[in-house]
This record gives structure tokens, C-alpha cells and sequence, in this order.
């Protein structure tokens, strides 16, 4: 005898009675845009498959972070372009390197902003993978310390969160003993616990300039047909000192994203990555989608799921209310 007693279209009858029964919304202070900060000065090199992300100079990027600050934007994500690759990635902690001086910068000009580096070996090496190599190998514990020196050097510019991505097996370990010995106690770690070997990073690594040179990432980063693995990975990054934990991609993993919040008392970010934007602004620029109802929706699926913190290339569009 439901119906006609109840009748669930009643409350939806008017925005007043949607807006007053509503359970989920996203603020700017949800969310992180994410940068890639190149070389030189007046800088801005757009990337093709990611309309309206450029590469930014620091000066660049320091203008784009003050917008998004003026937005309430509660932070950016800083991923860096280095002049110079190698073998190992030794530009990845120069003091010097233009994610080191964008963080400076930023902070400066944003005081209010918080500014996350994202902590990894693949933009800086000449391979592109995410550690140095062994014969054919990633080789895991001896690329921690050089992600311990990448998370200091960040650390000495002045980050306000550091956020490795390599998805080595004790990386966070590894940089909070790191940074607890050089006084840093009290810089968080935003750990990319569950990262998924995904084929939405293809625009990213372009962006980033960091596609692998041969083989691909099956060796480290997380099979997509897994989902109890994800909990592990969590639990020890938790174990290890992770304060901020991180699902990636987004909407293809929002089941996964709902366990990590079911299962841990712990604030949980989750990546809309490169892939998941140009799928959306592609899709808008054919006029094949309303792109701030999907863009919208979208985030909203991440948060309905269980992100606390979404990262999104849409975060500064969204938040000043142009997207
Ligand atoms: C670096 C890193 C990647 C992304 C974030 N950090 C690329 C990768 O693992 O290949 C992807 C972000 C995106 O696609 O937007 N390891």
C-alpha cells in the first residue's frame, strides 16, 4: 500500500524542496586543480588533447593559482616539466626546478591556497618510468630515496602537501621517515594509494611529457579488474603515515572509491584524470553533451561516492562558475 500514501515526486516539486532534501553538493573548498609548470618565462603551451590546459611557466602559473584562489579553490596540484631528463630523474630535486619555484611563488601570491606537489620520477626521467631501471626492470627500493629527496626538495620550497604517485611498495614510508628526520613532522602525505595502470592518463602524458619509453605500468601501478587489493594498498600507505588517501581514475572506480570510505576513518581524495576531462570536453565541443551539467554531475558522482577532496582540471571553471 505505497502508493498512493506515498508519493516520492512531492518533495521535488520545487527547487526550494530539492535544494532543502539534497544530500550531496560540491564547494570550491572540495576541490584541487592541478598544474603542469614548464621552463621559462611567459609560458603558455597548450595541450592539444586537453583543451584549455596549457603547460604554464611560474609566473604563469602563479596567476592561474591566484584566479583559482580568488575562486576558493582549496588547492592546487603542481606536476613539473624539467629542462633536462636523465636516467634517474636528478632534476626532480633540484631546489631550483620550476615545481620548487612555483611553489615558492604561489605561496607567496596565495597565501590562503594550499599547494600540493605531486611527488614521482616519470616526468623527470628519460625513460618515463616512475623509478629508475634495473635491466628491464622498475627496480622498487631503489627508487625510494630518490622520491624521499623529490618529497624533501618540495618540502624546502615550501609545499604544503606532498603527494607521491610512483605506486613504489614503501614510498610513503620511505618519505615520511624522510621528512620527520629533516623537521618536517608536520607536512602531510596525500598518497595516490589506490592508482589504477589506466588508459585515461593517455592526455596526461602528454601534458607531462612522460609516456613510457618502452614497456608500460602493469609492474606497479594497480590491474583494473581488482578492487580488495585497493584496500591493502590503503591500509598499508595508512600504516606507513599516509594522512590523505587518493583513488585514480574517478568515475570508472566510484565503487572502489565507496569501500575506501566505508572501510577507513580518513579523509579520501579521488582524481578526475586527464582522460575523464577530455572524454567531457570533447564530447561539449561537438555539442554532444551540456558540458556544466555533465562536468556537474560528474563531480557529483566522485563526492556521492565517498571523496572528500576531488581533483579536477575543471576545479578553477567550476568553482568561478565559467564551466
Ligand atoms: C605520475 C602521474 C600520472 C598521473 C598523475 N601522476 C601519470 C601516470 O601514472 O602515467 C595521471 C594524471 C592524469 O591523467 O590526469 N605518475
Amino acid at each position: 500500500m505505497a502508493f498512493p500514501l506515498h508519493r516520492m515526486r512531492r518533495l521535488r516539486n520545487s527547487e526550494g524542496l530539492r535544494r532543502m532534501v539534497r544530500e550531496n553538493s560540491v564547494a570550491p573548498a572540495d576541490l584541487v586543480q592541478p598544474y603542469f609548470v614548464c621552463p621559462g618565462s611567459g609560458v603558455e603551451n597548450p595541450v592539444s588533447s586537453m583543451p584549455g590546459v596549457s603547460q604554464l611557466s611560474v609566473d604563469k602559473v602563479t596567476e592561474a593559482a591566484s584566479r583559482a584562489a580568488d575562486a576558493g579553490v582549496a588547492g592546487v596540484l603542481l606536476f613539473g616539466i624539467p629542462e633536462h631528463k636523465d636516467a634517474v630523474g636528478s632534476s626532480a630535486s633540484d631546489d631550483s626546478g620550476v615545481v620548487q619555484r612555483a611553489v615558492a611563488a604561489i605561496r607567496k601570491a596565495s597565501p590562503s591556497l594550499l599547494v600540493i606537489t605531486d611527488v614521482c620520477l616519470c616526468e623527470y626521467t628519460d625513460h618515463g618510468h616512475c623509478g629508475v631501471i634495473e635491466g628491464e626492470q622498475v627496480a622498487n627500493d631503489a627508487t625510494l630515496p630518490l622520491l624521499a629527496e623529490e618529497a624533501l626538495s618540495h618540502a624546502r620550497a615550501g609545499a604544503d602537501i606532498v603527494a607521491p604517485s610512483d605506486m613504489m611498495d614503501g614510498r610513503v614510508g620511505a618519505i615520511r621517515a624522510a621528512l620527520d628526520e629533516h623537521h618536517f613532522e608536520e607536512l602531510p602525505i596525500m598518497s595516490y594509494s589506490a592508482k589504477y595502470c589506466s588508459g585515461f592518463y593517455g592526455p596526461f602524458r602528454e601534458a607531462a611529457e612522460s609516456a613510457p619509453q618502452f614497456g608500460d605500468r602493469r609492474s606497479y601501478q594497480m590491474d583494473p579488474a581488482n578492487s580488495a587489493e585497493a584496500l591493502r594498498e590503503v591500509e598499508l600507505d595508512l600504516e606507513e603515515g599516509a594522512d590523505i588517501v587518493m583513488v585514480k581514475p574517478a568515475m570508472p572506480y566510484l565503487d572502489v572509491i565507496r569501500s575506501v570510505k566505508d572501510t577507513f576513518a580518513c579523509p579520501l581524495a579521488a582524481y578526475q584524470v586527464s582522460g575523464e576531462y577530455s572524454m567531457l570536453k570533447a564530447a561539449a565541443e561537438r555539442g554532444w553533451l551540456d558540458e556544466s551539467r555533465v562536468v556537474a554531475e560528474s563531480l557529483l558522482a566522485i563526492k556521492r561516492a565517498g571523496a572528500d577532496i576531488l581533483i579536477s582540471y575543471y576545479a578553477t571553471d567550476v568553482a568561478t562558475g565559467a564551466v
